[in-house]
């Protein structure tokens, strides 16, 4: 009997070790899934809207994993939190932190953010695109030192920034054969007008966001990517009107483009990163990814569903926006995805709500809300100048801090409504 019961104890002890070596094994192993790619593909990663990053990361990503019910470094930093003491605030941010009366505005993006800000890894990738320069990005332009106004700001986004898909008319497109893949209407003829609109990140921070009925009660909706809704109705809702996707997903075989049917549904546009300022010939000449192929493939297969390519002179005349209204140089590679999508539907919308752009309390170093892998980049940008986007889009929201805190929402007005 003895012997039966010491026997017993020692197989459970066991077997908790084995558990217990396992799930520290999957713990460990989901912080080296996918690392930072190499340079020249790694649009891969933050391809994707956004995260973002804030002033207290750590605060609230503490709250986003503890939901998760994983492992948390930042579990003490929560417990303070709960107190009321922002003791895990750098140096620099202290007068701001210290006024405690507003921990709300604390825990939303701060417009001013800057890249010393970023974990040193990042800061040395953002300083190896600077050094690679692969668009060849020669900016003469000004630099604003003083902040425009966000009505300047808008005003500036609206005429400066053409957002136009190819047409049969433009250069090396206007062959016979092209006429027979692009789509007749152009987009707003596609469309029609819409009154509000939403812009769906695919940010971890959906998770557990149950945003999903108020994100389908507007008019049009705008996905990204691969971003599924089967499965998460209940934090992104079920509706897609528009899905922005990278060349890099149209052409690599793996993402299963042709055959996925999760983009049967909507109105496709994709983009492709062009030389700065290219001419529409050059950018033909040698795309980042030669998408045209399965472009055409997906157009016999689909003839029916609209199927857009994003002119690629609207990347650079953003990015050139971006790029004077920051203090210090930007990566000098193309606008996210996310960018590129808010002001597509700022086009095409009187009022654009946008989704975990910025982003709220629930905030996670989790990549997408479909995937488990985590990194730092998704966040705060590696490739993308995501940080200077993310400052942007604050400076300009007319939405209430309190809303980013909750919805990580920030409401845009359409560009036909403004008055400039
Ligand atoms: C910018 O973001 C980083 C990373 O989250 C944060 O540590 C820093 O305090 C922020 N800085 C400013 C000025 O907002
Ligand atoms: C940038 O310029 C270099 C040298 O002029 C050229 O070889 C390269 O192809 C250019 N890159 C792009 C993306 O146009
Ligand atoms: C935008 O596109 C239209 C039509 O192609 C052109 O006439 C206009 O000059 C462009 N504006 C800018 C700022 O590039
Ligand atoms: C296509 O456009 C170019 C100018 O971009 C023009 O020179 C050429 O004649 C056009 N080709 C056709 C078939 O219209
Ligand atoms: C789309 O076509 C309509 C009708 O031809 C035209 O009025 C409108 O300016 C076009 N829009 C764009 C963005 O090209």
């Amino acid at each position: 009997m003895v012997h039966i019961n010491l026997l017993k104890k020692l197989m459970c002890g066991i077997l908790l070790l084995v558990v217990l070596t396992i799930c520290l094994w999957r713990e460990t192993r989901k912080g080296y899934y996918i690392p930072f790619k190499t340079e020249s593909k790694s649009f891969q990663i933050p391809r994707a809207l956004g995260k973002g990053d804030v002033l207290t990361t750590h605060l609230l990503s503490s709250k986003a994993v503890n939901e998760k019910g994983q492992l948390s470094a930042a579990l003490p930093v929560k417990l303070n939190k709960v107190k009321g003491i922002i003791s895990s605030t750098p140096p620099g941010n202290n007068a701001v932190a210290k006024s405690k009366k507003s921990l709300l505005s604390v825990n939303v993006w701060n417009e001013d953010n800057s890249s010393k800000n970023l974990i040193p890894r990042l800061q040395k990738v953002k300083n190896n695109y600077l050094a690679m320069n692969k668009y060849n990005v020669t900016y003469k332009g000004q630099r604003n030192t003083a902040k425009l106004s966000p009505e300047k700001l808008l005003c500036q986004l609206r005429d400066r920034v053409n957002v136009t898909m190819i047409h049969g008319s433009d250069g090396p497109f206007n062959t016979s054969e092209w006429q027979m893949y692009l789509p007749r209407k152009n987009l707003s003829q596609e469309v029609g007008h819409f009154r509000q609109c939403a812009v769906v990140s695919s940010a971890g921070s959906l998770k557990f966001s149950h945003l999903g009925p108020e994100i389908d009660s507007h008019d049009a909706v705008l996905r990204f990517n691969g971003a599924p809704t089967i499965g998460f109705q209940n934090d992104v809702g079920e509706k897609t009107t528009v899905r922005l996707v990278n060349s890099q997903l149209v052409t690599v075989e793996e993402q299963k483009f042709l055959t996925d049917t999760l983009y049967n549904t909507g109105i496709l546009i994709v983009w492709d990163p062009a030389p700065y300022h290219a001419e529409i010939h050059e950018w033909y000449r040698k795309p980042d990814y030669s998408f045209f192929v399965n472009y055409k493939a997906y157009r016999t297969r689909h003839p029916e569903q609209p199927f857009y390519i994003l002119n690629p002179k609207m990347q650079w005349q953003l990015w050139d926006i971006l790029q004077e209204n920051s203090l210090e140089d930007i990566q000098p590679n193309p606008p996210s995805s996310g960018m590129l999508g808010i002001v597509i539907m700022m086009t095409l919308c009187d009022e654009v709500n946008v989704y975990e752009f910025l982003p709220s309390k629930r905030q996670t170093d989790i990549c997408h809300y479909y995937q488990r892998y985590h990194d730092r980049a998704c966040t705060m940008g590696a490739y993308h100048p995501l940080l200077f986007e993310k400052n942007l889009v604050k400076h300009i929201n007319q939405g209430q801090n309190e809303l980013i805190y909750t919805h990580g929402k920030v409401t845009l007005p359409g560009f036909r409504n403004m008055h400039c």
